[in-house]
Parts: structure tokens; C-alpha cells; sequence
């Protein structure tokens, strides 16, 4: 998989690049790689950003720079790209990121992530260069750098090869080996510690009984693509 990332900070991704999955997942063949698209700015001073029309708080994000920041990294008209490419722009309002997201997207061969900054990007941006809008909460963040982040780190779990062990990554919290619930709860040694005990049943070396156990467990604590959904069934 390839993934490019568009921002005004490629030194932040320099953290990412050195976590352990990702190491891993770029071991296996996977790229990153940021694109400083005030490095491809037509402007002077490397201004990417504008006032306003109508007037407001902040600065929009030009569609012209973001026109030949595409063009260069790609060779082609960016109205073009998203025949070949999901083009994604992180904005808050963009569409939700979860389990079924992230998995659609880990499917992709390549994905653009076009990081915002201040007000955000000029609408024509979002109308003809991408191919959709993704979200990481109903929250207001300084840029989309830390979303893009977590597009990258949810996605790359999910390849083969990124995680130690296969399994964690296929029954996790809200995918469909768990039917979208949210994960059971895990223990570890020691077996009792300040007079808590861990649950007998996982002491118990019974596959079945575990399994149901867990299964259980995680249906208590949610239904699916509910979350909070804990109280599912509780009265207020
Ligand atoms: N940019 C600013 N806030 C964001 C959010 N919550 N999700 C994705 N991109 C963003």
C-alpha cells in the first residue's frame, strides 16, 4: 500500500514512521510519504493560505496550491487523480472514521490524506480534488495532522504482517469477528493481585467455555456500531 500525505509538517509523521507496526508495515513493503505542499506553492513567501471571501476568522487553504502541490506529486490533473485514487480531506464534519472505514480503506492500494490547517480548505478543494471527507471525532483539531495520523496507524494494523501476532487485529473492538462490538476485557498475571481475582473461567484452560465467556462479555458491553452503547437496554 502507498500512502501520501499532504501537509504543511512532514516532520511530524517522523514519530509515526518509527513506531513499531508501522516500521513493520513499511518493512513489508508499505510507503509513506509527505508531500510539503509549501514547497509547491505558485505564490510568493510560500503563502498557501488566504482571508476569507465574505469576511470571518482565520485563513482558507488555496485551492491553487493544493492544485499544484497534486499536480507535481502526480503528473496529472488532481480533477483526474480520483479516478485512480481515493483522495481523502480530514475535516471534522467528513465521514465518521471506524472499523468498517478503516477496513475499506486497508483494501486500497494507494490513498492521498490531504492535511488541513487553520479554517480549513477552500470548498473547491473538497468539490474536485477529493474524493471524500473522513473524520477522526466530532471535534475541532488545529489541523489534520494528528487525524491523519490515526487514519495511517488504524489502517496499518489491519495489513498483514503489522502486528506481532495476526489475531489481534482480526478480533479487535468493533470488528466483525466481534459483530462490531467492543472488545472483551483481557487479564494477565498475576492471577490475584490486592485480593482481585481474574475471572476462573480463563484460568480454566476450557477453549468453549472461554470463548462464550468472552463473547458474553463483549455483548455486555456494547451493540454494534453503538458506542456508549454499554447502557444498551438500562433505564436513565
Ligand atoms: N481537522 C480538524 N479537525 C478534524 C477532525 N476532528 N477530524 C479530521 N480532521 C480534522
Amino acid at each position: 500500500m502507498e500512502i501520501d500525505i499532504f501537509t504543511l509538517f512532514p516532520d511530524w509523521f517522523e514519530w509515526l514512521a518509527e513506531q513499531r507496526h508501522v516500521r513493520n508495515a513499511l518493512a513489508a513493503g508499505t510507503r509513506i510519504e509527505c508531500v510539503n505542499f509549501r514547497e509547491h506553492t505558485p505564490l510568493g513567501a510560500g503563502q498557501v493560505d488566504d482571508t476569507p471571501f465574505g469576511g470571518g476568522a482565520g485563513m482558507v487553504l488555496r485551492v491553487d496550491v493544493l492544485d499544484s502541490a497534486l499536480r507535481a506529486r502526480y503528473g496529472v490533473d488532481p480533477v483526474r487523480l480520483r479516478e485512480d485514487r481515493r483522495v481523502i480531506a480530514l475535516t471534522p464534519g467528513g465521514r465518521p472514521l471506524d472499523d468498517e472505514l478503516v477496513c475499506e480503506l486497508a483494501a486500497e492500494p494507494a490513498l492521498t490524506l490531504l492535511c488541513g490547517r487553520y479554517e480549513g480548505f477552500d470548498e473547491r478543494i473538497i468539490e474536485h480534488f477529493a474524493t471524500e471527507q473522513v473524520s477522526i471525532g466530532r471535534y475541532v483539531l488545529s489541523g489534520g495532522e494528528l487525524a491523519a495520523m490515526v487514519v495511517c496507524d488504524t489502517v496499518l494494523r489491519k495489513l498483514p504482517g503489522a502486528l506481532g501476532h495476526e489475531k489481534s487485529a482480526i478480533e479487535e473492538s468493533f470488528s466483525p469477528a466481534l459483530e462490531g462490538r467492543p472488545e472483551y476485557p483481557h487479564y494477565t498475571r498475576p492471577a490475584e493481585y490486592r485480593g482481585w481475582r481474574v475471572p476462573e473461567v480463563l484460568l480454566s484452560g476450557h477453549h468453549e467455555r472461554i470463548a462464550r465467556w468472552r463473547r458474553e462479555r463483549s455483548h455486555e458491553r456494547g451493540s454494534p456500531g453503538a458506542p456508549g452503547a454499554e447502557r444498551d437496554g438500562e433505564e436513565d
